[in-house]
């Protein structure tokens, strides 16, 4: 007879298999209970790594994403000649220890990397290693994957260029693969066109390397993950109602332990919501400034959600939904949570109308476009509006085809909800799942108490 933990590896490498699978089935409805703890996030991970590469010293850095998106971040400053090493950190945050990275970074002396960096499907490594590289005498060549090279580069190369750095790319500059020769910065005062945390992130991390100081003013304010975390790292950095500035100076190493994703906690706070009988808890999620958007929209939406802080606990359950205003306010600081609030609005009484989101057109797929198609695949009849869409509740069918469209978040959502029809779903790129959730399909096992709702179908 198998022996519990035999059946527990068993268990971890059948999930393993789901979340590598291209296709996968959903079979619904699925009554969801239990508490887990999501990955870290994924904007703190990129941020800790790049600014541990910077700070002299060594930085103990655990809870990292293990997502695709971040092991780009850490091999692109290895390439930038930042040291790394795995260190055991003991037991994490919560319950049960955080998966996690836990790297030990020795940092402070950047070097000009010898090839390419391709930094996979992940729009946020680009954009701040493109304000890291512009600070250095160095030249450095940025690429992606297929995604990436699409996504607009202009909004970050434009303000670099106007501290000095000399940086071409495709179409002018406007998309990757990004040629940047940075060094001899000066810094600026930039108020960008576009509301983005990775705009703001990315002239602050060149401010760092800058002559003078280097302020950055947001119309809508973002997240501040850059900002915080410069604090952390011993940097005087000062945050004034919407505008941050930063002088040129040296780090401090630091020891941060990364908190939980919201953004993949608002997977299971919908799934919670949506699914008969269910009551779900999300332990260590990071819920500080421009990240909890998304729990208020819930709540508005008349969502049973209790939330405890500092501890960052969400617990969700089976509620009854309506639908209601999402507006330019509301997205800044729920940007990448739209596809799962969309799923939510399937389910509710009423219409759901979101506007000011235009920024979705340029994620890893057209956010809007691919959330419509998504959400018509369960027979929902939303429509695409040009900066939102419009969501008529009700009650989706099961047996949709979804295509994911080679986006994590679209796949994610897709899942959330054949978790809640009847019947049986079919998702294609599933495995872009693993750009940001790695383990997401044993989340779901652990969840529906073993049942097999998720399944390869390769
Ligand atoms: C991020 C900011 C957001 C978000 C992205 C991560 C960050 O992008 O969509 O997933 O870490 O700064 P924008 O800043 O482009 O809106």
């Amino acid at each position: 007879m198998a022996t519990d933990s035999e059946r527990a590896a068993d268990a971890a490498s059948a999930a393993d298999a789901i979340d590598a699978a291209q296709t996968v089935t959903v079979t619904g409805p699925a009554a969801l209970t239990g508490t887990l703890s999501v990955p870290g996030d994924k904007s703190i991970s990129h941020r800790v790594l790049l600014l541990a590469a910077i700070a002299p010293g060594t930085t103990y850095a655990s809870g990292l994403s293990l997502g695709d998106d971040v092991q780009r971040t850490r091999r692109a400053i290895e390439q930038f000649g930042a040291e790394i090493e795995d260190f055991d950190p003991g037991p994490g945050l919560g319950r049960k220890p955080r998966a996690g990275m836990a790297l030990a970074v020795t940092g402070g002396v950047l070097t000009e990397p010898t090839e390419p960096i391709d930094l996979g499907n992940s729009g946020t490594a680009m954009r701040l290693l493109a304000g890291v590289g512009a600070g250095q005498d160095a030249f450095s060549v940025l690429t992606g994957d297929q995604s990436l090279v699409t996504r607009p580069m202009d909004r970050v190369v434009e303000p670099l260029r106007a501290m000095g750095a000399k940086i071409d790319g495709r179409s002018g500059g406007r998309f990757a693969p990004l040629a940047i020769r940075g060094g001899g910065l000066t810094g600026i005062d930039y108020t960008p066109a576009v509301v983005s945390a990775q705009v703001k992130s990315a002239v602050l991390l060149a401010g760092l390397f800058a002559k003078g100081s280097t302020t950055v003013r947001e119309s809508v304010p973002t997240r501040r993950h850059t900002e915080e975390l410069l604090a952390d790292f011993g940097h005087d950095v000062l945050v004034d109602g919407s505008s941050v500035t930063v002088r040129p100076g040296q780090l401090s190493a630091a020891k941060v332990v990364v908190p939980g994703d919201p953004s993949q906690a608002a997977f299971w706070a919908v799934a919670g919501l949506i699914c008969p009988d269910s009551e779900v808890t999300v332990e260590g999620v990071y819920l500080g400034y421009g990240r909890a958007g998304f729990l208020d929209v819930l709540r508005r939406m008349g969502a049973n959600l209790e939330v405890s802080q500092p501890e960052g606990i969400l617990r969700a359950s089976t509620s009854a939904l309506r639908g209601i205003d999402i507006g330019p306010q509301d997205i800044p600081s729920m940007i990448d949570e739209v596809p799962a609030i969309a799923v939510a609005a399937a389910f509710a009484e009423g219409t759901t109308v979101i506007s000011g989101a235009a920024e979705l057109r340029v994620k890893e797929s057209d956010r809007i476009a691919s959330t419509v198609a998504m959400l018509n695949a369960f027979g929902i009849g939303a429509t695409e509006t040009a900066d939102g869409m419009v969501i008529p509740g009700g009650q989706p069918r099961g047996d949709a085809v979804v295509d994911a469209s080679g986006d994590h978040r679209l796949a994610m959502a897709a899942c959330v909800c054949g978790l809640a029809v009847t019947g049986s779903t079919r998702i294609t790129t599933w495995d872009s799942v693993a750009t940001s959730y790695p383990g997401f399909a044993a989340h779901v096992a652990e969840l529906s108490g073993g049942v097999a709702t998720l399944a390869a179908a390769d």
